[in-house]
């Protein structure tokens, strides 16, 4: 089996706009990144309730969540069913902001994998280490990881987010990166299908360090994909 997508030929820069903007504001960056050609793969996920003003959007579009169950009495959920109705290609799933806030554990997770996945949607799985579990990042890590092992994991992009990382400045440097991923890689090394990005605060000013890395697939961006003009000076030809 091959540890990666078999060739990662585009890189993915990925927006995570959490739960942020208007309707105004989605329609105006949906018109601006019309117009935007880029090298990279670019997945816009906005909140689900805009989704519908990216229909006809030429890059692609992600959700941040969705449910392990394609319909029923789940209220305040919605399905991977319903997010291919909303042409969705990707679904975010685990983000660390998930984990702490709703309690979402790997379990979960790793149901809502299998239901994306059923559903012809790509997941994007947050992973990653808070600063307390900083010195044992490879156990936590390997716990977060042990469901994907064995799997064509159908194109899932693993977003290694230090969860100090997002939100306050702090970049890990490239080496410790290097170290991270090629654990990785080689952890998943029985799965096929899946490649790396790196998320936790990025910006227009690092964003080339990250995406000029060999080992690195890709970028999730929070903050700095709501600043729009700066968000496409990155994604930008
Ligand atoms: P940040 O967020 O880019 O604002 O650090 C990243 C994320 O939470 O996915």
């Amino acid at each position: 089996m091959k540890p990666y997508f078999t060739e990662i030929t585009v890189k993915v820069v990925i927006a995570n706009w959490k739960m942020n903007g208007t309707l105004d504001f989605a329609a105006n960056c949906c018109e601006k990144l019309n117009n935007i050609k880029s090298k990279y793969k670019v997945i816009i996920c906005p909140p689900a309730s805009f989704l519908h003003v990216f229909q006809d959007f030429h890059h692609s579009i992600g959700a941040q969540n969705c449910y392990c169950e394609d319909c029923g009495a789940f209220t305040g959920e919605i399905s991977p069913v319903m997010l291919k109705n909303f042409n969705c290609e990707y679904v975010i799933l685990g983000h660390s902001e998930r984990r702490s806030i709703f309690c979402e554990n790997d379990d979960i997770v790793a149901k809502k994998h299998a239901s994306a996945v059923r559903n012809g949607l790509k997941p994007i799985v947050c992973i990653g280490e808070t600063f307390a579990e900083k010195d044992s990042w490879k156990a936590v890590l390997t716990k977060q990881l042990s469901y994907y092992l064995n799997k064509d994991l159908h194109e899932t992009i693993f977003a290694y987010e230090p969860v100090w990382s997002i939100g306050t400045g702090q970049v890990p440097i490239a080496a410790e990166i290097e170290t991270v991923f090629s654990f990785i890689a080689q952890f998943l090394s029985s799965s096929e299908n899946f490649c790396l990005a790196y998320g936790g605060s990025v910006n227009a000013s690092n964003a080339d360090q990250f995406l000029e890395n060999k080992a690195i697939h890709g970028v999730l961006i929070g903050g700095c994909s709501l600043k729009i003009d700066e968000f496409i000076s990155i994604i930008k030809d």
